[in-house]
C-alpha cells in the first residue's frame, strides 16, 4: 500500500483546496456569463423578431382582466331581432371601421380586433376606434396570431361569424417589408382559421382578398372563374395563397369560408396610401403627383368601389353564409366554400380621377405623367359582379363623381377643421 508522509499530504491537501476554489470560481463565472449571455441573447432575438413580426412597430399588446372581458361580452351582446355575433379584425382599419359600425347599427353583435400598426399614421386609425366607441363597439388591441388572444375571445364569446379583414394591405410596399405580409396575410390567416377550426360551435368566416389575384390577367371583365395564377406582387401572391389556405380548412374542418376579392376601395375614413387619398392631400399642397402610365401610353384604369356598396356586398356575403359544419376541430359534413368580386363594374381612367378631384377641389394638380415602374401594379381592373349579384342582390349604386365628393367632404372636415394636417 502506498504511505504519504504528513507534510507531503497537507501541501496536497493545499493544492486539492486551491484547485477546488478555482474550479468553484471558474464555475461561478461561467454559470454567470451563461445567464447573462443568454439574457442579450434572448432580449436581441425578441428584438428581431418583434422588428420582423410585422410591417411596422405596435402599441404594447393590452388585453386581459375583468373589465377587459366585460367589454368584450357587452360589444358581441347582439340586440333584440338579432341572433348574431360577429368578430371583425382589422375593424380600426377603413374597410372594418364601417363593417363594424354597419354591423352594430342593424343591431348585430361585434367585436373588433386590430394591432394598430404604424403601416400608415396610426391616429386616423385611433379616430376611427374613438367613432366605433361611440357606437359602442369594442376594438381588442392585439394581433391575428396571438392564438392565446383568439382562444380567449372564442372561450368568452360564441362567435356566429368571423369577418376577417386584418391584413398588410398596399401593393408597392411589399418591396420594402415582405415579411409583414407573410405575418399578416399567410401566418395570420392560418391563426384566425385555427381558431375558428378549434371553437365549438364553429363560426361562418368571411374574409377579404384582393382583385389583385388577377394580376396579369388580360381578359376582361374578371371573373371568379378565371384563372389567377399569374400575381404581379408579393401582396397578391399571398392573397392567392389564402384563398388555397381557405380550401384547406373547408375540406379538412368543415369550416363555411367566404372570399370576397374587393376592387379599389375609396371614401371618407380612407386609406391614405391609396392613390385617390395622397393626390387630394398633394394637389391641396400644390405639390406634383406622379401619374402612370401603360406599355404604348395606355391609360391605367381602375374599377374604384365606393366603401358603402363594399359594405353592403360585406353584409350580403356574411347573411348568405351556411353554418360551419364541423365542431371542435373534427369535420362533420361538407361545408360552404365561395369567392365572389365585389367591384363596380365601371372602371376609370385614373387621368378622369384626377379631374374630378381637381373639380371638387377648384385647384389645379401639377401632373407628371411617368411609366409604370415594375413595382406590383396593374394596367387596368375590371370586376364581373354577376355572381355576388345573384347569390346576395349586390349591385353598386355609387358612382366615382359622388363617391369622390362624399370623399373630399370629409378629407376637408377631417384634416381642415380639426387641425390634424
Ligand atoms: N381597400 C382596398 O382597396 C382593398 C382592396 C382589396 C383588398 N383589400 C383588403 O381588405 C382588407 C381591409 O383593407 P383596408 O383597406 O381596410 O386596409 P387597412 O390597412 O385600413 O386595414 C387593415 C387593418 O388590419 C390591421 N392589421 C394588420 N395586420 C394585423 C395583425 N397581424 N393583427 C391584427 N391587426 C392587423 C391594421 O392595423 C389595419 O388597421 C384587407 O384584407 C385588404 O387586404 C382592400
Amino acid at each position: 500500500m502506498l504511505s504519504i508522509d504528513p507534510s507531503t499530504k497537507a501541501r496536497m491537501e493545499k493544492a486539492s483546496y486551491r484547485d477546488r476554489k478555482w474550479h468553484y470560481s471558474a464555475t461561478k463565472v461561467m454559470f454567470w456569463s451563461t445567464v447573462f449571455g443568454g439574457l442579450i441573447l434572448y432580449a436581441g432575438f425578441s428584438l428581431l423578431s418583434s422588428e420582423d413580426s410585422s410591417s411596422s412597430s405596435h402599441t404594447a399588446v393590452k388585453w386581459g382582466g375583468i373589465d377587459w372581458e366585460k367589454r368584450v361580452k357587452m360589444s358581441a351582446r347582439p340586440g333584440s331581432g338579432s341572433h348574431k355575433a360577429v368578430l371583425v379584425t382589422g375593424a380600426a382599419g377603413f374597410v372594418g371601421t364601417h363593417v363594424s359600425a354597419a354591423l352594430k347599427r342593424r343591431g348585430d353583435g361585434v367585436v373588433g380586433l386590430d394591432v394598430f400598426n404604424n403601416y400608415y399614421d396610426p391616429s386616423l386609425k385611433r379616430a376611427r376606434q374613438k367613432l366605433l366607441d361611440q357606437a359602442d363597439v369594442f376594438i381588442v388591441e392585439g394581433d391575428i396570431n396571438d392564438s392565446e388572444l383568439l382562444k380567449k375571445l372564442f372561450d368568452l364569446v360564441s362567435f356566429t361569424h368571423v369577418m376577417h379583414l386584418a391584413a398588410q394591405a398596399g401593393v408597392r410596399y411589399a418591396m420594402q417589408n415582405p415579411s409583414s405580409y407573410v405575418h399578416s396575410n399567410i401566418a395570420g390567416l392560418v391563426s384566425i382559421f385555427e381558431a375558428c377550426k378549434s371553437a365549438n360551435p364553429q363560426p361562418a368566416i368571411i374574409w377579404a382578398s384582393s382583385s389583385s389575384v388577377y394580376g396579369l390577367n388580360t381578359k376582361v371583365p374578371f371573373s371568379e372563374t378565371d384563372r389567377t395564377d399569374n400575381p404581379a406582387s408579393l401582396y397578391a401572391a399571398t392573397k392567392k395563397a389564402g384563398e388555397e389556405i381557405a380550401h384547406t380548412y373547408n375540406h379538412i374542418y368543415g369550416l363555411s369560408i367566404t372570399g370576397l376579392r374587393f376592387f379599389t376601395v375609396y371614401g371618407p375614413w380612407g386609406r391614405p396610401d391609396m392613390a385617390y387619398f395622397f393626390f387630394t392631400k398633394n394637389i391641396l399642397k400644390g405639390k406634383q403627383i406622379n401619374i402612370y402610365e401603360g406599355p404604348d401610353h395606355i391609360s391605367v384604369a381602375r374599377d374604384f368601389t365606393y366603401i358603402d356598396d363594399i359594405v353592403r356586398g360585406c353584409l350580403g356575403s356574411l347573411d348568405s353564409a351556411e353554418k360551419s359544419t364541423g365542431s371542435g376541430g373534427k369535420k362533420k359534413g361538407p361545408a360552404q366554400l365561395r369567392v365572389f368580386n365585389l367591384g363596380n363594374t365601371s372602371p376609370v381612367q385614373v387621368s378622369k380621377l384626377v379631374s374630378i378631384l381637381e373639380s371638387l377641389l377648384k385647384v389645379e394638380a401639377k401632373k407628371n405623367v411617368l411609366p409604370m415602374p415594375r413595382n406590383g401594379d396593374v394596367v387596368y381592373t375590371h370586376a364581373n359582379i354577376s355572381y355576388a349579384t345573384n347569390e346576395f342582390g349586390y349591385k353598386p349604386t355609387t358612382d366615382l363623381q359622388s363617391g369622390l365628393n362624399k370623399f373630399v367632404k370629409w378629407y376637408l372636415d377631417y384634416y381642415s377643421v380639426n387641425g390634424r394636417h
